[in-house]
C-alpha cells in the first residue's frame, strides 16, 4: 500500500507541478535560507549545555488570559505555570531530553540538511540526535513518537544504519507497553486527575509504530496503531468534526470524560488539536490504505478550512477564542495543518483545493509576519505560536515544533512541485 500511495503522490505531484514552472520561488528560498541560518544559531547556543532549544520564554498578562478564557483570573491562577523573569522574555528556553519536545530540534536539523544538502546541518543533526539515545529505554509518556521518530526516524531515512533501527524498535516497544487492549488505546499522560487519558496529539505517535512494523515485519505494531486510531476516531470527535483534546476512559473502555485541557473550554476547538487530527488520519490512510481514514481526514480538513477565518490562514490559538488584533495566533497549528493538507492533496483527485490552502499557509508562514529575520528571535525560525494559553505558557512565541513542521511542509511542498533547492 505504501508503494501505491507514493505513486499516487508522484502522479498528482507531477500534474500540479506542470502548471507552475515559471513561478517565482524567492519567498520559498528566503524561508529556507532563513531556516538554515537560524538552525545554525540555535545549534551554537545549545552547544555544550546537554539540552536542546525548545521555545522562547514568553510573559503572562492575567487580565488578557482571563478575557481569552472567559474566566476571572482567580478561576485559573492555580493552573498557571511559573512566569519567567522579565529579563528572560523573548530569550531561548532549552529543554532536557525527557521533555516531549526534545526530538523537534534534531528533526529540524535533519530536514534542513535534506532540503539544502548542507553538511554542517547533518553534523549537528547527528550530534543532537545522539543526545536522545537514553530515551530508547523510557516509557513514561506517549510522546515517544514525537521525541524519537522526529529525530531517529529522520536519521533512519537520511543516514540509515542498524543502530538507528534498533533504537526505533526499542522505543516502539516502550510505546506499545502503554497500550491497554481492553480500552483499545495508548495511554497519553501519567499525571493529572484522569483514569486513562488519551489526547488527540497521540495520533502523531503512531508513525513510529508503522515504522517499527516496516523494520521488523511484526504486525503487532500496526495492529496497535490501528486500534488506537479507531478508538480515537470513535470517541474524540464531535459531529462537526472538531475534536476534544482529552478523552479519558474507564477501565472497561467506556468514556470517563471529555475535555480540552489546552483550549478555551472543554467544548472549544483548540487549534493545534484540529491540526494533529488532520495530519494523523491522513498518515493513517497513507500507512493502511483504509478509505475510512481518508474520508475522515477530508472531513477534518473541510472543517478546518471553514472554521479558520483569518485572512492569512494562520489560526487563532483556539477557533472559539474572542477575536481581536491581540488574540494570539498559533503558527505551529498552521504548520502542522499545512503538512497534513499537502499530503492529503496527493491522495484524492479533487486534492488541488487542499494543496492551494496548504500553500497559502506556507506563504504566510514564510512572510515577515511570521518568519524571523536572520539573527533575531533567538535562533528560532517562526514567531507567533501558542503552547498552552490556559496555563499562561508560551503564549505568542517561538516553538520548536512550529519550526519542525514548517520545514516538513517545505519539504512536502517541494516534493509535490518537483522543486530542488539549488534551482530556486
Ligand atoms: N503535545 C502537546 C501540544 O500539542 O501542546
Amino acid at each position: 500500500m505504501r508503494i501505491r500511495s507514493i505513486s499516487v503522490t508522484l502522479i498528482l505531484g507531477a500534474a500540479i507541478s506542470c502548471n507552475v514552472s515559471n513561478e517565482d520561488y524567492g519567498w520559498l528560498k528566503n524561508g529556507i535560507d532563513t531556516s538554515v541560518a537560524q538552525l545554525k544559531i540555535a545549534a551554537e547556543k545549545a552547544d555544550g549545555t546537554d539540552m536542546l532549544p525548545c521555545c522562547n520564554y514568553a510573559g503572562q498578562d492575567l487580565e488578557f488570559l482571563g478575557w481569552q478564557l472567559g474566566k476571572e483570573p482567580s478561576a485559573f491562577m492555580d493552573s498557571l505555570r511559573a512566569c519567567p523573569p522579565a529579563d528572560k522574555i523573548g530569550k531561548m528556553n532549552l529543554c532536557g531530553i525527557y521533555d516531549w519536545r526534545s526530538g523537534f530540534f534534531p528533526g529540524s536539523l535533519w530536514y534542513g540538511f535534506e532540503i539544502t544538502g548542507d553538511k554542517e546541518l547533518k553534523e549537528e543533526a547527528v550530534k543532537y540526535t545522539n543526545m536522545l539515545n537514553p530515551i530508547r529505554s523510557y516509557n513514561g509518556t506517549h510522546d515517544l513518537g514525537f521525541m524519537m521518530n522526529c529525530s531517529y526516524g529522520n536519521a533512519l531515512r537520511l543516514s540509515p544504519d542498524d543502530t538507528v533501527a534498533t533504537v526505533l524498535v526499542e522505543t516502539a516497544d516502550n510505546l506499545c507497553s502503554r497500550f491497554h487492549s481492553g480500552i483499545g488505546a495508548i495511554r497519553s499522560w501519567d499525571f493529572g486527575p484522569w483514569n486513562y487519558p488519551v489526547i488527540i496529539d497521540n495520533m502523531m505517535n503512531l508513525e513510529l509504530l508503522f515504522n517499527a512494523e516496516r523494520l521488523t515485519g511484526d504486525r503487532k505494531y500496526r495492529d496497535i496503531a490501528i486500534r488506537h486510531a479507531n478508538t480515537t476516531l470513535a470517541n474524540h470527535f464531535r459531529p462537526d468534526r472538531t475534536s476534544w483534546h482529552v478523552v479519558s476512559y474507564n477501565n472497561d473502555g467506556t468514556v470517563e470524560c471529555r475535555q480540552t485541557f489546552q483550549g478555551r473550554n472543554d467544548d472549544s476547538a483548540w487549534a493545534r488539536g484540529q491540526a494533529w487530527g488532520v495530519y494523523g488520519y491522513t498518515e493513517c490512510f497513507r500507512e493502511t490504505g483504509d478509505s475510512t481514514y481518508l474520508a475522515f481526514a477530508q472531513e477534518i480538513a473541510d472543517m478546518i478550512m471553514s472554521r479558520v477565518n483569518t485572512d492569512d490562514l494562520i489560526p487563532y490559538w483556539d477557533y472559539d477564542a474572542p477575536e481581536s488584533p491581540k488574540t494570539p495566533r498559533d503558527a505551529s497549528a498552521a504548520a502542522v495543518t499545512s503538512c497534513g493538507l499537502f499530503e492529503l492533496s496527493t491522495f484524492i483527485s479533487e486534492g488541488q483545493r487542499y494543496f492551494d490552502y496548504a500553500e497559502g499557509i506556507l506563504r504566510s508562514l514564510s512572510s515577515p509576519a511570521y518568519l524571523s529575520t536572520p539573527g533575531e528571535n533567538d535562533g528560532f525560525i517562526l514567531m507567533h505560536s501558542t503552547g498552552s494559553l490556559p496555563h499562561g505558557s508560551e503564549v505568542d512565541t517561538a516553538l520548536n515544533y512550529a519550526d519542525y513542521y514548517y520545514l516538513e511542509a517545505i519539504k512536502r511542498y517541494m516534493e509535490i512541485k518537483g522543486l530542488e533547492y539549488s534551482r530556486l
